[in-house]
């Protein structure tokens, strides 16, 4: 046994991934694995929630898995595996429905966004997400969620079921709290006033896969002001530099910014280089990895035998508390 404390996080496979991904999670993961439980998962049964194809998602489950293994996940270190391959999250998720009131899921911005994006298909699943997602992290006893911003509505729901639960049944789950990276919320490109999603359109995404020539070109259409920093472009462009450029180019652009005479392109010009180089690695190792699907296999259903068998003793736990273990 050890005694480090247990973080759970998940991703939808839903195509490819982009800088507001990769900052506000992935790349915390690849830290954290080192000192911390890490349960990291591909979020499958989130992502049929939304419209899609059934026979695009097999490959983008192993797109996905092999983008987070070449980012720099390692499977000594993390149980990484496939949501649909632990049956309990969904059986957990069956018995938080029956505590969790329906005036709190309404509640939830994302769900309000998503229906007002799908109208012709507002199913029960969408709507359930939240509760998905407190099983997923609660199941593993996590005791922190390294997610971006727009999920802590969804870990502040979490900690509520939690609460209804163990207030029911007796102390049994621990509430999680969310865990950010400096950058929590990154900007679209194309309309620097909302939050990068792929929803909004290729345009307003830097995927971390994008070909150096095309992160330029996105890069070079960004909105940015005259030079005084103070409008949302700006301040995202010198967000992406502060992590990407060097301390000292990042410094020399906010001081430029400050007395108003920044050249904006300039500073697109060399995060675009800075940003394909922080990635050349990565896009090499997805390529070799997805020559090689059994192997990426291989490590999901490892993840999974981990994940399972925590899985498992938590739900012999449920059962006897909620009383249908006979
Ligand atoms: P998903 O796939 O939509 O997003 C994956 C992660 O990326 C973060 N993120 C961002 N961070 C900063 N700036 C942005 N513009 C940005 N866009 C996305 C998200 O916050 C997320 O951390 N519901 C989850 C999937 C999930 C999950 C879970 C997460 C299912 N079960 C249990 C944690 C624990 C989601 O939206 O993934």
């Amino acid at each position: 046994m050890t005694n480090k404390q247990t973080i759970v996080s998940g991703i939808q496979p839903t195509g490819r991934l982009h800088l507001g991904n990769y900052l506000g999670a992935l790349k915390n993961f690849i830290k954290l694995q080192n000192d911390y439980q890490c349960y990291f998962f591909i979020a499958d049964y989130h992502s049929i929630t939304e419209n899609y194809n059934p026979k695009d998602k097999p490959q983008q489950i192993l797109n996905l898995a092999a983008d987070m293994l070449a980012a720099g996940l390692n499977p000594k270190k993390c149980a990484l595996f496939v949501q649909s391959d632990i049956p309990a999250h969904t059986e957990l998720a069956w018995i938080f429905n029956c505590l969790t009131p329906i005036s709190y899921l309404e509640r939830m911005t994302q769900y309000k966004d998503k229906a007002a994006r799908q109208k012709e298909n507002i199913n029960v699943g969408l709507f359930d997400y939240p509760v998905l997602q407190a099983a997923d992290i609660l199941i593993y006893h996590a005791t922190a969620v390294p997610v971006g911003q727009d999920q802590d509505q969804h870990v502040e729901l979490t900690r509520q079921v939690a609460r209804f639960f163990n207030n029911r049944f007796g102390q049994t789950f621990t509430e999680p709290k969310s865990l950010h990276t400096e950058t929590p919320k990154i900007m679209s490109l194309a309309d620097p006033d909302k939050k990068m999603s792929k929803s909004l359109g290729d345009n307003h995404c830097l995927y971390i896969d994008d070909e150096p020539k095309i992160i330029a070109a996105k890069l070079a259409k960004a909105p940015t002001d005259s030079g005084d920093a103070k409008s949302a472009g700006a301040k995202n462009l010198l967000t992406l530099s502060k992590i990407f450029s060097s301390e000292k180019l990042y410094n020399q652009y906010l001081a430029a910014a400050k007395s108003g005479g920044l050249r904006y392109g300039d500073l697109k010009k060399n995060l675009a280089a800075d940003i394909a180089a922080h990635f050349t690695d990565y896009r090499q190792a997805k390529q070799t990895l997805l020559k090689n699907p059994d192997q990426i296999r291989k490590v999901l259903a490892a993840g999974a035998r981990v994940a399972s068998a925590v899985a498992k003793k938590t739900m012999a736990e449920v059962r006897e508390k909620i009383g249908i273990s006979y």
